[in-house]
């Protein structure tokens, strides 16, 4: 079983988070950590709480307690995913000052070369935004962002949904079935 960081943090879009939460419990160990913001917006969007995101293989973790497994590279994971990704956190991995939960196990996935998929939300990029995004790609992390296509027959919210979150799972190595590939 594949072992996962999931991240949540105070992006619009806890949707795309609790969607690929709803995918991966089931088919690997997840440790799911929030930042506070994170758990705000979940409140907001969809009026749920972290309780939600338990499970068999499921870990959850606080944001300010960083004495934890997924803060050491010794702890092997197959990658983590920031999903939605504020521009603050993502300032803040960029910045590698590593005082959070999120941000320390951001900090390790870069420093062993691991998969960090780093999903922003935010409308218009600043220069500053962009100069994050450009820092983390450059460090190895994959900016996937949450602007779904309309070219696949999306017709409903989940549609949309979906197609973010198929791309995520790409990424990650997983088969899914949210959306086939394009045929043309
Ligand atoms: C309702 C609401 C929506 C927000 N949406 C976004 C967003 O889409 N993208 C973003 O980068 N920040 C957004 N923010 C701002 C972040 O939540 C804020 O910068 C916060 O400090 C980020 O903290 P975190 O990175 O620890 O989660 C939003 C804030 C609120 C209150």
């Amino acid at each position: 079983m594949k072992r996962f960081i999931l991240a949540i943090t105070g992006a619009s879009g806890a949707c795309y988070a609790k969607r690929l939460f709803d995918v991966l419990k089931d088919l690997s160990e997840l440790h799911v950590v929030f930042s506070e913001r994170g758990v705000e917006l979940l409140k907001l969007e969809l009026d749920l709480k972290t309780s939600y995101f338990s499970g068999e293989n499921v870990t959850l973790y606080k944001n300010s307690k960083i004495n934890t497994c997924i803060a050491s590279g010794s702890f092997r994971t197959d990658g983590m995913i920031v999903v939605p990704a504020s521009m603050g956190t993502i300032g803040r991995i960029a910045s590698g000052v590593s005082t959070t939960m999120v941000e320390r196990a951001a900090d390790v996935i870069l420093k062993e070369k691991r998969k960090l998929i780093i999903v922003p939300r935010e409308s218009p990029f600043s220069t500053i935004h962009l100069k994050n995004l450009l820092a983390l790609d450059e460090a190895g992390a994959h900016i996937l962002p949450a602007s779904p296509g309309f070219y696949s027959g999306q017709k409903t919210f989940e549609d949309l949904v979906d197609f973010v979150v198929a791309r995520i799972l790409d990424q990650l190595d997983i088969d899914q079935d949210l959306m086939p590939p394009y045929q043309g």
